[in-house]
């Protein structure tokens, strides 16, 4: 599915466009696993950015955000954590805990990050370097944002 409108910006998505992605675990026996996760192999994006949050106090809350434009896969590096995905019109919550997992998230779903364990490592692999005019931090906005676009 195009990510962007016929004038180029993004397209409404719903909860249902975002998904877990499977990727494939290397093991060797007793030496522990390794997966790998490549530009133009096994994302729908090229990656531009990595960051992860860690030190999340256990039963800490995170996120309560959107965003305009980027994509992102979220990845429970280490421990679990869920994640709430909203797109104005509906909400769906995934719950992350395997490190061979990520949440592919489309443009455009707010998101509420919850029930950290402690030790959890939240990786995001992002679209776009860090700008923050693509942020929408009010809710209110968000809706207003999501409903002014068609859904493709
Ligand atoms: P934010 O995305 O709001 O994190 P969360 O929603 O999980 O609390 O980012 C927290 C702070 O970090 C904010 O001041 C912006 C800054 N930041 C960067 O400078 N670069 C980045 O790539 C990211 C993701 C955040």
């Amino acid at each position: 599915m195009k990510n962007t409108d016929d004038s180029g910006k993004p397209g409404r998505f719903s909860v249902s466009d975002c998904r877990i992605l499977e990727f494939d675990k290397h093991h060797s026996d007793r030496k522990g696993n390794l997966t790998v996760i490549e530009n133009g192999e096994t994302l729908p994006f090229d990656v531009k950015r990595v960051y992860y949050l860690y030190d999340v106090p256990a039963g800490e809350a995170r996120g309560s955000h959107a965003h305009r434009s980027l994509e992102q896969l979220m990845v429970a590096a280490a421990g679990s954590f869920s994640v709430t995905l909203d797109d104005g019109r509906e909400k769906k919550t995934f719950f992350l805990n395997r490190p061979n997992q990520g949440l592919y998230i489309k443009p455009g779903m707010w998101r509420d990050l919850s029930d950290f364990c402690s030790g959890a490592v939240c990786m995001v692999l992002a679209s776009e370097v860090y700008q923050e005019e693509d942020y929408i931090r009010d809710y209110q906005e968000f809706l207003e944002f999501v409903n002014s676009k068609e859904t493709k």
